[in-house]
């Protein structure tokens, strides 16, 4: 099956979402997207600087959660791919309400509406979260749920409602579940991006209990690729298990981010564990593999480009820093957006 003639990416405006319409944009020339993001302190259209002008995209503000602005972006859309979720798990142990809202009841809204609407397809962006701490075992996508903490339980409940639908309305969801992604715009909050940023403004890297929690990095465009792939390819009601399968310590990755900057390891500092902090994410993605895809960067490699990435945008994280990516957006943006333009902003 070839790809889509028009897609709804929510949550483009944040990481991988952003990553995402990047990555189609530059494949797919005959698809049009349109993108639903709410613009929370994740969401950044600076991630999509070049693109917001392009005739092929449409931009509406607004939330996954709200039934009239999904039906308005959705109508005309062959294929969904919900990207839009809150992601931070520190934030979700201080406060997991916006995290029911967005991640359990936007899905269903999206899912109410993909069914009335009848798309093709529906792909619902998880992660490898929601099968909780491995002790060793690889898991796979009959696994059974355990998410320890607020925000990986918020996306089983998104994942669960994708699953309900596919059952009692045939909604044709897929399911990707994808370990922990690093790469171009990622907010600086997170592990790899805040290590990098702390790194080149002379700053302590504060790495959590011990430093021996382990995470198996995927650089992003090798997941957008699998997304790609299983929304072509999956089939409806099915998990796909997308992982780089090289899990490492985390003070493994911040001393090579140390190494990659020139700066010593007296610069990182251990501090207070995490509440519930999950030891290791481990998967099998064979089921993916089987499809056709295999990731295309190592970790090394990956994590060098990053730091170059990181190094040639200052501007862009320190924004982010800042806050200041918020005046771009009030300078730019927000007029034309409350004034209801949507294409060629
Ligand atoms: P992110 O936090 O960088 O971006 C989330 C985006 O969603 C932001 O643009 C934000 O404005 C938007 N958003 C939040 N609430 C919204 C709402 N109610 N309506 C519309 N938009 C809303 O997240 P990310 O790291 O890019 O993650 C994207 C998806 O991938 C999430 O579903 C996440 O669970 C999943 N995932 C992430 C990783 C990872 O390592 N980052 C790994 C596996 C799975
Ligand atoms: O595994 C997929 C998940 O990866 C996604 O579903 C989440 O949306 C995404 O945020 C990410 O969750 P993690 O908790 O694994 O990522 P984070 O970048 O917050 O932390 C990575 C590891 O680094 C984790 O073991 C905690 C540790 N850490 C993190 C921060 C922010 C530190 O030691 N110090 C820090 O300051």
């Amino acid at each position: 099956m070839s790809f889509f003639r028009s897609i709804l990416v929510t949550g483009g405006a944040g990481f991988i979402g952003s990553n995402f319409v990047h990555y189609v944009h530059a494949r797919h020339a005959g698809c049009k997207i349109t993108v639903l993001d709410a613009l929370t302190y994740a969401g950044n259209l600076e991630n999509l600087a070049g693109l917001l002008e392009d005739k092929r995209l449409k931009f509406i503000k607004g939330s996954i959660a709200d039934a009239p602005t999904v039906r308005e972006a959705m109508t005309g859309c062959e294929a969904v791919f919900n990207f839009a979720a809150e992601t931070h798990v520190d934030r979700s142990i201080q406060e997991a309400g916006t995290f029911i809202e967005t991640d359990v009841l936007g899905t269903y809204t999206l899912l109410r509406a993909a069914c009335d609407i009848g798309v093709e397809k529906f792909v619902q962006i998880s992660t490898d979260e929601v099968y909780g701490s491995s002790s060793g075992e690889h898991f796979e996508e009959t696994s059974p749920l355990k998410p320890g903490n607020p925000y990986s339980a918020s996306k089983c409940g998104g994942d669960l409602m994708c699953q309900a639908f596919f059952n009692t309305f045939q909604a044709p969801v897929v399911i990707t579940r994808s370990s922990n992604n690093f790469g171009p715009y990622q907010h600086v909050e997170k592990f790899i991006p805040l290590f990098i940023t702390n790194t080149i403004e002379g700053k302590e890297l504060p790495l959590y209990g011990d430093g021996k929690h382990e995470r198996d990095w995927i650089y992003v465009e090798d997941n957008c690729a699998a997304v790609e792939l299983v929304s072509t390819r999956g089939r409806s009601g099915e998990i796909y298990n997308i992982a780089a399968g090289e899990s490492r310590p985390n003070i493994e990755v911040a001393e090579t981010i140390l190494e990659l900057l020139g700066a010593p390891k007296s610069r990182i500092v251990f501090i207070e564990d995490r509440k519930g902090h999950d030891r290791a994410y481990l998967m099998d993605s064979t089921k993916t593999e089987a499809l056709g895809w295999s990731r295309r960067y190592d970790f090394r490699g990956a994590l060098e480009n990053t730091v170059e990435w990181y190094r040639s945008n200052d501007t862009w994280w320190r924004h982010v820093k800042s806050g200041a990516f918020r005046k771009y957006y009030d300078k730019h943006y927000k007029e034309k957006l409350e004034k209801g333009k949507t294409r060629g902003i």
